[in-house]
């Protein structure tokens, strides 16, 4: 009898792995639950209480009806112990969460506390936990969302791992894998169980301020490695997570909008096939992942001929969202791929959707604009502080200034017809679904687990970095050449060398949130510290100093960093229209990017400034060797500017991209020869997953006429 019972669970499986391959476990589990556990609940719960798990509202837009900027919740979060669990409740509107019945909440890439602490927030979403079991007492978990994309980044004092750009580099989906594993268990113990990674972009436009979220341009490069990150992240054990919910995002070409624009139109014409070759391929590892959640793009597939019907919020072209939701998509392998987590929109997603649509068509109420985002497939909306009516003014009216009015308009949209009784059934069976088969658990010491991520986070780095030329092998440098070391540029600039989303959402430069105990926790080194450290005899010099006479060819040393200013999304892009007007409105101006309140880059080419320059030409007048080490987001054009070009007066050129706080660590490691370039066992380590262009019409074109290097290039030293 029992064997007949396994003999029939292995048929049943093989049943699955014929159609979807592994894959097909995902789909069982999430859809299994969704007809059990998920719709036992649903039967029990009052429309309230359903509406309510639709709704993701940002902390802040539920402290905002509060006090103006989150103030009081503010001050008191960082009052901590002085101040009741009530006061914070009440400061930080978090009744909210039980009067709305609402069952997820995030925190966006802003800054929210001023010391971001794990205390703090485990604080802060423990508190909403209270008030979630209050209001929507059948629900099994809050979710709490942040965004993870390189490391728990919104605590200060968090190991930060090379952002994806990296990874991809590294062609290492166990070190991946695991750093998921790790990455999750910190989300979780400072109460985040909901990670808004990875992004699966198939970045093809460099000037696109998201390229270092991208793994590379090979989808099977991000097939393969987006997969090991959601493995690592849910850490799925007897068919539960264990670790927080992985998100893959943003679904469906935000990696291909036109010019790189953020946000953009992908202006795509050709076929669904080709389409879904080019930019779906990471989905199809996100199902055989068993990702639970899918996360819209903003973007739209081919908005330009369409009237702006194509936004991804609104379903896309071909219904794709609904597509990929229900009977599935015929896959690059042939396989048939549907996903049956749930998905949510981005931050505003849908009303900045209705933005577009409402150009051209009679203007959509809000109750019409949620409910268009849910019939096109969306399960749960992400709305948050300060959603205007036009995304790219400031001063236009807001689409509603707190979660009730969300809620009211959802559920006006059901009650008159606009969401049919069976569509909000299956949204809300599969929210329940995936929170039925978590059971989050946190399974070593916080200090265990630091140290397990600063040393996952340095062999990230190591096999991260790229070398693009070495000339006469001047690296590995011998330790005679090392007795003067001459710094030029942002050798000590943390902030730099992690980028953006790190503790803040455009990052910030210098060592903020990563000194005293901090640092040890990070294990944050910037490329001098770690010289300084690891060449205890050598003396140290500034591009302007002068040198001693006994400093020569043979025993000098000349290492320079050229980088790009840290930025997210949209303020990274290269000739964006909508970042430049944003920050003129945040008083930025003259191309200033405001909320750093520094000078953004209209161009991807990376010089030295005139006077490293001419420092430089000294010391080459003099053999000298010069290494640049490049901090970007991505391939950067490093050949423009004459004698301000790096490429042309550098004997060795080192792509870091963002290495993050081990960054400056393994850059040493890689000068002095404790790391080797391309000595991991595969030997695809420390190679291109992007071509790297010589200049911007390479870029422009997409390098149909060639690169300076192409994908796959990096030279073993
Ligand atoms: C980004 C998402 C992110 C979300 C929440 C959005 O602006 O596009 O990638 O997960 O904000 O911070
Ligand atoms: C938030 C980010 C979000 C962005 C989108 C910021 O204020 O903090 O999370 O991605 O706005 O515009």
């Amino acid at each position: 009898m029992l064997k007949k019972v396994c003999v029939g669970f292995l048929f049943a499986a093989g049943v699955g792995l014929a159609i979807y391959g592994l894959e097909a476990r995902a789909d069982d589990l999430y859809q299994a639950a969704q007809q059990k556990q998920a719709l036992a609940i649903y039967q029990k719960m009052t429309l309230d209480e359903r509406i309510g798990q639709l709704l993701l509202p940002s902390y802040v837009l539920l402290s905002n009806s509060v006090s103006v900027d989150s103030k009081d919740c503010k001050n008191a979060v960082a009052d901590g112990v002085q101040v009741s669990p009530a006061q914070i409740i009440k400061a930080c509107g978090l009744d909210q969460i039980k009067k709305y019945h609402i069952g997820a909440v995030l925190t966006g890439g802003g800054p929210y506390f001023n010391a971001p602490t794990l205390r703090h927030w485990a604080a802060l979403n423990a508190l909403a936990a209270t008030q979630h079991r209050l209001g929507s007492p059948l629900d099994p978990v809050l979710l709490t969302g942040n965004d993870a994309v390189h490391g728990n980044m919104h605590l200060q004092g968090a190991v930060i791992f090379p952002h994806n750009i990296g990874l991809g580099v590294t062609h290492d989906a166990d070190l991946v894998r695991h750093m998921g594993q790790v990455i999750g268990q910190d989300s979780l113990s400072s109460g985040f169980n909901w990670v808004y990674a990875p992004t699966l972009a198939v970045a093809q436009d460099l000037r696109w301020g998201r390229t270092y979220e991208s793994f590379g341009q090979q989808s099977a490069l991000v097939k393969s490695l987006g997969a090991a990150y959601i493995e690592g992240f849910q850490s799925m054990q007897n068919n539960r997570l264990t670790g927080p919910v992985a998100t893959a995002k943003h679904f469906i070409g935000d990696g291909a909008t036109q010019y790189g624009f953020d946000e953009g139109d992908d202006a795509y014409s050709g076929t669904f096939k080709d389409f879904w070759q080019a930019n779906g391929q990471g989905y199809e590892g996100a199902v055989a992942a068993q990702a639970a959640t899918l996360m819209i793009s903003y973007s739209a597939i081919d908005d330009q001929h369409s009237q702006n019907t194509t936004r991804m919020h609104f379903g896309g072209k071909w219904d794709i969202l609904n597509q990929f939701k229900t009977t599935g998509i015929s896959g690059s392998d042939g396989k048939q791929y549907r996903f049956s987590g749930f998905s949510v929109t981005d931050w505003q997603g849908a009303t900045r959707a209705a933005y577009f649509y409402n150009l051209y068509h009679p203007t959509l109420s809000l109750a019409e604009v949620f409910a268009k985002s849910m019939n096109a497939g969306a399960d749960m909306f992400m709305v948050a502080q300060g959603d205007t009516v036009n995304p790219f003014d400031a001063t236009s009216p807001t689409n509603y200034t707190s979660i009730g009015e969300v809620f009211d308009a959802l559920k006006s949209a059901y009650q008159d017809g606009l969401i049919s009784e069976s569509r909000l059934q299956d949204a809300v069976t599969r929210i329940l679904a995936v929170k039925s088969l978590m059971q989050p658990r946190i399974t070593q010491s916080y200090d265990v687990l630091q140290q397990q991520e600063r040393a996952l986070a340095l062999r990230a780095a190591h096999e991260s970095l790229v070398l693009l030329q070495n000339n006469h092998h001047v690296l590995p440098l011998k330790a005679n050449q090392m007795k003067h070391v001459v710094l030029v540029g942002a050798t000590d600039d943390l902030g730099t060398q992690n980028g953006g989303w790190t503790v803040n959402w455009q990052g910030q430069k210098g060592d903020q949130y990563f000194t005293g105990v901090d640092q040890v926790s990070s294990g944050a080194l910037t490329l001098e510290q770690a010289l300084k450290l690891h060449l205890p005899t050598s003396q140290f010099y500034h591009a302007g100093d002068a040198l001693p006479k006994d400093a020569t060819a043979a025993n000098t040393v000349v290492i320079s960093v050229v980088a790009e200013v840290p930025y997210a999304e949209y303020m990274g892009d290269i000739g964006n229209k909508q970042a430049i007007d944003e920050w003129y409105q945040a008083g930025g101006g003259n191309g200033t990017n405001a909320y750093l309140g520094l000078p953004q880059n209209q161009s991807l080419a990376l010089q030295w400034s005139a006077s490293d320059a001419t420092a430089i030409a000294s010391f080459k007048q003099q053999d000298m060797p010069v290494i640049t080490i490049v901090y970007s987001g991505r391939p950067v054009i490093l050949s423009e500017g004459g004698a301000q070009a790096p490429l042309v007066h550098s004997d060795a050129v080192v792509a870091a991209f963002l290495p993050g706080t081990l960054g400056g660590q393994a850059l040493s490691d890689v000068l002095l020869g404790n790391y080797r370039f391309r000595s991991t066992v595969t030997g695809q380590s420390n190679t291109l997953s992007f071509p790297w262009p010589n200049n911007m019409s390479q870029v422009a074109d997409h390098f149909s006429q060639g690169a300076q290097f192409p994908i796959g290039y990096g030279l073993a030293d």
